[in-house]
């Protein structure tokens, strides 16, 4: 097979700039996919927040002239860098007025006002960038609604450009809640054409939906399970575009997210006592110790250690753990919880830690050093979503022996495999409901077995630990998608 050219977008990607999963998959999927030969180069804003120096970035000749319809012409610089460790090039596209900011979509709680011309303006650049860098890609690859203009933009303003003549674009739906749902007006900055704002394309409620109109556009949709891609085409989950993507399900294919196993994995984390694996769990109790020394919990191995880290948003069941809260810690547990988000979650878990402080604490923040002891120490990982395109965590609890506590929704069903009090089968905690009664059954559950059945839990934490969720398989499997995008497109 003909290896293929590919532009990856993305408004976030790891080590760069990261609010969420979305970066951990933009920043790993290039890997893969350049490890089975392609010519993969990534696209990004280059937020202020990007130091200059730490990835050596260079500063591309020229500038990069941007139509931006009714905005007129804007121009960009170009920053040049590689993905650390390999020799994918990362583009950063820079200007001061768009990304010169502290947050990536927000700063305190309030997105940006113009947040729709900022990432119209990246998913033009891809073009503009492509053109200049004499780059005739065979696939672009969007992610979420930040770059979903991209596959309208292909069909339309760029259509006629000899370069993309023969270029496929692929969507990937990492989170349909979130569609980037504008006034109309962005229409004239688009520069595609009125005929676009229909209900089967760009427009719904009266304004302009970027989702919508790039799933109705690429040639290909992705998503990031299985299990996601059937949800996402019922009311539940489909945040009103369920019939929208369901029209589209011929394209449409779930495709899981793997780990990136040099970030994540208990024998070579940095940030961790001494290093374990699944011959030898020694590591993990003195990771568990020191967690606990760090947050002044009573240092007691004769309990289990409930971890979370996450969104502090209603997408992670948080206000489920805030019903149970008082439940749970009756139980003989320990609780550690880290996270950030919406404010009255951050002031509850606070003022809890303050009230029991023996048994849970809390780091209100963002710490990717944290994150790692957490998931090493705890002996449970707490992630009861009420929806969960892929989610990432519960695969790094699996590799550090730590068994996730979930609700059977998207990718976690698809990856955790519920606890057999008959046989000891099983790679974690499931339930149904989004109820706090089944939450607080299923950690009861959960701590009775540890008690009960340490036999079962010790197998269970090894079984856990050598499953593999490499991206291997998923960047074969997106190969397949690309390949057969590039099939409809050329005939
Ligand atoms: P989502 O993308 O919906 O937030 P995922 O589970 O896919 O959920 O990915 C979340 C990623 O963000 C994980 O890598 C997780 O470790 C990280 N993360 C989330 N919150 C924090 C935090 N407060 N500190 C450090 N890392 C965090
Ligand atoms: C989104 C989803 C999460 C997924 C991540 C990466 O942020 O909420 O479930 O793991 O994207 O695809």
């Amino acid at each position: 097979m003909q290896k293929l050219k590919i532009l990856l977008a993305s408004s976030e990607v790891v080590p760069f700039a990261k609010t969420g999963g979305l970066a951990d998959v933009a920043g790993a999927l290039p890997k893969a996919l350049r490890a089975l030969g392609h010519d993969v180069r990534i696209v990004m804003p280059r937020y202020y927040i990007i130091d200059k120096e730490q990835f050596a970035l260079k500063h591309l000749e020229g500038e990069l002239g941007v139509p931006m319809g009714s905005m007129g012409e804007i121009w960009a610089g170009v920053f040049e860098g590689v993905m650390p460790g390999t020799d994918i090039p990362v583009y950063f596209i820079d200007h001061e007025g768009m990304f010169g900011r502290k947050g990536l979509y927000e700063e305190n709680g309030y997105s940006f006002p113009d947040n729709d011309n900022r990432f119209a303006f990246l998913s033009k650049a891809v073009f503009q960038l492509a053109k200049k860098l004499h780059f005739k890609p065979d696939i672009i690859h969007a992610n979420d609604w930040h770059t979903a203009a991209i596959p309208v933009l292909l069909n339309t303003r760029f259509a006629k450009d000899d370069i993309f003549n023969g270029t496929a674009s692929i969507l990937t739906i990492h989170n349909l809640q979130h569609q980037g749902h504008f006034y109309e007006g962005l229409m004239n900055v688009l520069e595609v054409p009125w005929e676009e704002f229909n209900p089967l394309s760009l427009e719904s409620w009266g304004g302009v939906n970027l989702m919508k109109g790039g799933i109705a556009h690429a040639d290909m949709v992705t998503t990031v399970s299985p299990t996601y891609a059937k949800e996402i085409q019922t009311s539940e989950f489909g945040w009103g575009l369920e019939n929208h993507v369901h029209g589209h399900n011929k394209k449409l294919v779930g495709i899981i997210n793997g780990i990136d196993y040099d970030e994540w994995s208990p024998e070579i984390d940095p940030f961790i006592p001494q290093p374990y694996n699944a011959a030898d769990l020694s590591g993990k109790a003195l990771a568990k110790q020191a967690l606990q020394k760090h947050f002044n919990l009573p240092q007691r191995n004769d309990i289990p250690l409930i971890g979370f880290v996450g969104r502090l948003a209603t997408q992670k069941g948080i206000e489920l753990i805030a019903h149970i809260m008082g439940g749970m810690l009756h139980l003989d547990i320990q609780f550690v919880l880290l996270g950030t988000g919406e404010s009255w979650a951050e002031h509850f878990f606070t003022d809890v830690a303050a009230k029991y402080p023996n048994k849970f604490a809390t780091h209100i923040g963002y710490s990717n050093k944290l994150a790692h002891q957490i998931e090493a120490a705890s002996d449970y990982f707490l992630m009861p979503s009420i929806f969960e395109p892929c989610g990432l965590n519960q695969i790094y609890s699996l590799c550090y022996g730590t068994l996730p506590i979930v609700r059977a929704t998207g990718g976690l069903d698809d990856t955790i495999e519920n606890y057999d009090p008959e046989t000891g089968q099983g790679t974690g905690f499931k339930f149904e409901w989004a109820t706090g009664d089944a939450l607080y059954g299923t950690v009861k559950w959960a701590v009775e077995a540890w008690f009960n059945k340490p036999e079962h839990i010790e197998a269970m934490k090894k079984r856990a630990m050598l499953e593999r969720f490499g991206w291997e398989d998923s960047a074969r499997d997106y190969e397949k998608v690309y390949y057969y995008a590039l099939g409809k497109r050329r005939g």
